[in-house]
């Protein structure tokens, strides 16, 4: 009996070893465990063994009993473990998580503040809500004044509006520092226009202001040629064409040769060959009046861009709403 019990004991211990399926694991305990099992037999048939033999018989039976069981846990659990790991095949390419890319008005601002970086210019932020003395009378545009009219905004209160131009941000960078400076200044825009396929409520400009001894109307010339060149391509023709704004004096807009006729004229830049780019001047006496900066010991060049007008006019979109429509079929033709 003692035989048997240690032969079925091997028995099963190698039937495990070599089953790799929870089924026929279930089989082999079925076959010796299970209710008409050969251990259970023997468990069975104990009293009619020999009342000296019962006991040494008994304990045997039961203690292969307990490490059979535990051997088929054992390799259940294994078999278990294997299997999920078969599933996953660990040398299938992984599945990539949707990345994004910048917005294509992000992506031209970054290209439009790295040129005047690399010319020596910090980036910094003002305020969108901003209030009247900053947006308009530190920069010359009193309350009658009528380029006001198309700047006046929306009001917040009745002294707080969401500034119309970045060029606040000139007024506050003087106030809190002294020459020589030269910043670049992105942000939004707001402006009481209804909108169209060139017009939005809100869009984005670039400002920009150097202010040291000795700067001169050449200084204005050769960067922003240098900021052209490097956003269009150095191939464009620039000219500076006489304007007026209230807050630089003199002032002059900034003109490429067309981009896409290159100078012969076409519709988009209305048969004349030039498409305007951006407004500049030499910093009004006003203005630095208004900081408290002597005009006597300094002199400086600003300018100002609208980013949207800038990437409608390199990527060749002709709605600005494109931009904020959130549509992704536009906005992923910007991976670059
Ligand atoms: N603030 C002007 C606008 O929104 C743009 C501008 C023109 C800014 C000339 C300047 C400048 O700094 O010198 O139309």
């Amino acid at each position: 009996m003692i035989e048997e019990l240690k032969r079925i004991q091997k028995e099963i211990l190698g039937k495990l070893q070599d089953l790799g399926n929870s089924s026929k694991v279930e089989e082999i305990r079925i076959e010796y465990l299970g209710r008409k099992g050969e251990l259970t037999n023997i468990l069975k048939n104990l009293s009619k063994l020999p009342l000296n033999q019962r006991r040494k018989v008994g304990r045997l039976a039961n203690d292969i009993k307990g490490n059979l069981t535990k051997a088929i846990e054992n390799r259940l659990s294994e078999i278990k473990k294997e299997s999920v790991e078969e599933k996953i095949d660990i040398t299938l390419p992984g599945i990539l998580p949707g990345i994004g890319n910048k917005h294509p008005i992000t992506k031209t601002i970054d290209k439009i503040c790295n040129i005047f970086i690399a010319l020596g210019f910090n980036a910094v932020e003002g305020p969108e809500a901003e209030t009247e003395f900053y947006n308009f009378e530190a920069l010359n545009i009193p309350l009658e004044h009528p380029s006001r009219d198309a700047f006046d905004t929306f009001y917040l209160d009745t002294d707080t509006l969401l500034r119309s131009h970045t060029s606040p941000v000139q007024i506050r960078v003087m106030e809190k520092e002294k020459p020589p400076l030269a910043v670049i200044v992105p942000g939004k825009v707001y402006r009481p226009d209804a909108s169209d396929a060139t017009h939005s409520f809100m869009f984005h400009q670039v400002e920009g202001l150097v202010i040291d001894k000795d700067i001169t109307f050449s200084d204005l010339k050769g960067t922003l040629s240098i900021f052209a060149k490097r956003f269009f391509g150095e191939d464009i023709k620039v000219r500076f064409r006489p304007h007026f704004f209230p807050f630089t004096e003199p002032s002059a807009d900034l003109d490429i040769s067309c981009i896409i006729c290159g100078g012969k004229g076409c519709r988009v830049c209305s048969n004349t060959g030039w498409l305007e780019v951006l407004g500049s001047g030499m910093v009004d006496p006003k203005v630095f009046k208004a900081v408290n900066y002597d005009y006597n010991k300094y002199s400086g060049f600003a300018f100002g861009m609208g980013v949207e007008r800038l990437a409608m006019l390199k990527y060749g979109i002709n709605d600005i709403r494109l931009f904020f429509e959130n549509d992704l079929r536009f906005l992923k033709q910007f991976k670059i």
